[in-house]
C-alpha cells in the first residue's frame, strides 16, 4: 500500500463516503440536481450555514472558484488576492480565460491578505484605463498551511464591504481551518462577512466534489446556475456528489476527518522538530508541514515516499497529511527523514 506525504488529494475515499455513494446507486434519479439526494445535501448545508445560503455543487476546486467569482464579476472588474493564491498560481489561468477578468496579486510572505495590501488598490476613483477591484479572494487554511484568525477575516470583510468589494473564501481546506480554530463552519465564514465560499470536499475524504455557497442569494442575481453550466461544472448525475456531501456534513464527520488530518501534521511536526538538519519553516496550523533540509536527503526520502519540493532554491519541501494518515505512517515517515538527514550530515 502506497503512503505519500504529498497532498490531501493523494488520499483514498473515506469509507463512510464510499458507502454513501454505493447507497445512492439504486434505481433512477432525475438528473442535474432535481433528485432527493441533492435536496438532502442542500438541507445539510443550510443546517451548517443558514437557510439563506444558495448552494451549487461542482466537480472540482478550480471550477468552484470560477463559479463563485464568475457569478459576481464583470470582465472589467478584478480580484485582489495574495500572490500565492491557488487561483493565481495553480489554476492555469482558468479564472482569467473563463471570466475575462484580471487577478491583482499582492505580495505576501505568509499567504495572507491584509487590509494594508488592499488599501492602495482601492484608494482611487475608478478610471476607464484601469480594471476596477470588485472582490478579494483569500484561502483558509492558507497555501502555506496557516490560518487566518476570525478577527483577521472579520477585519478584511469589513474593509472590503466599505469599499464595495465582495469577499470570496477559497475553502478547499475550510474544514481543516474550522477544526483547527475550534469553531463551526458558519463561525469562520458567513458570520464574519464572507460573501461566497468554495467549500472543499475532495481534500477531506470525498471522491470528488466541491460546493459553491453564496451567503446572500441576491449577490449573484441568479447568474450562478448559468455560469456553472457554461463552466462545465454542472453534473448530470448530481446525486453522487450530493450523497457524498450529505455524508460528510452529517454530524461532525467533516470535523473528525479534518481534525485527524491536522493532528497528524502536529505529530509530524513534533517528530521532525527533533531531527538535526531539518528546519520547520512555517507555523503548522492545519494539515501541512513545510521544512528545509539537506538537498541530498530529499531524493533519499523520495525513494520511499512521494512529496513535492515546494521551493527548489532553498530547498523547501511541503509534507501534507489527510483524514486517512495513520500515526504509524507519520512515525515511519519521520524515521525515514531522520535516517536520510543523518546520512547526509555524516558525509
Ligand atoms: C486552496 C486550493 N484551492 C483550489 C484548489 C483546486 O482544486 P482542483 O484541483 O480540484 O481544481 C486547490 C487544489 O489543490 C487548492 O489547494
Amino acid at each position: 500500500v502506497l503512503r505519500t506525504f504529498a497532498s490531501d488529494n493523494n488520499a483514498p475515499v473515506a469509507p463512510e463516503i464510499m458507502e454513501a455513494i454505493v447507497a445512492a446507486n439504486v434505481g433512477d434519479a432525475v438528473s442535474y440536481g432535481a433528485d432527493s439526494w441533492t435536496e438532502r445535501a442542500v438541507a445539510r448545508f443550510h443546517e451548517h450555514f443558514g437557510s439563506a445560503s444558495d448552494v451549487l455543487f461542482a466537480f472540482n476546486g478550480t471550477g468552484a472558484n470560477i463559479v463563485a467569482l464568475g457569478s459576481l464579476l464583470r470582465p472589467h472588474e478584478a480580484v485582489i488576492c495574495p500572490d500565492s493564491a491557488h487561483l493565481q498560481t495553480d489554476e492555469c489561468g482558468a479564472f482569467e480565460r473563463f471570466t475575462g477578468s484580471k487577478m491583482l496579486p499582492v505580495q505576501s510572505a505568509d499567504g495572507k491578505l491584509r487590509v494594508a495590501d488592499i488599501e492602495p488598490l482601492v484608494a482611487h476613483a475608478p478610471d476607464q484605463h484601469h480594471v476596477v477591484p470588485r472582490a478579494i479572494s483569500i484561502s483558509n487554511a492558507t497555501e502555506f498551511g496557516g490560518l487566518y484568525t476570525l478577527h483577521e477575516i472579520r477585519e478584511l470583510c469589513e474593509f472590503a464591504h466599505r469599499h464595495g468589494l465582495f469577499v470570496h473564501l477559497d475553502g478547499a481546506r475550510i474544514c481543516n481551518a474550522a477544526a483547527a480554530l475550534g469553531v463551526s463552519l458558519r463561525e469562520c465564514t458567513v458570520d464574519l462577512g464572507i460573501d461566497v465560499l468554495s467549500f472543499g470536499g475532495t481534500k477531506n475524504g470525498m471522491l470528488a466534489g466541491e460546493a459553491v455557497v453564496f451567503f446572500d442569494g441576491a449577490l449573484h442575481a441568479a447568474a450562478a446556475p448559468f455560469v456553472r453550466k457554461q463552466a462545465m461544472q454542472l453534473a448530470s448525475k448530481m446525486r453522487f456528489i450530493a450523497a457524498q456531501f450529505d455524508a460528510l456534513l452529517t454530524g461532525d464527520r467533516w470535523r473528525a476527518y479534518a481534525a485527524h488530518a491536522n493532528a497528524m501534521a502536529q505529530r509530524l511536526e513534533r517528530r521532525i522538530a527533533a531531527i538535526p538538519n531539518v528546519r520547520i519553516t512555517r507555523p503548522v496550523e492545519a494539515n501541512a508541514v513545510f521544512a528545509t533540509l539537506d538537498r541530498d536527503a530529499i531524493p533519499a526520502i523520495q525513494e520511499r515516499y512521494f512529496f513535492y519540493v515546494f521551493d527548489d532554491t532553498l530547498p523547501e519541501v511541503r509534507w501534507m497529511t489527510h483524514f486517512a494518515t495513520r500515526e504509524a505512517d507519520v512515525d515511519a515517515f519521520a524515521d525515514a527523514v531522520a535516517h536520510a538527514s543523518t546520512i547526509g550530515a555524516a558525509r
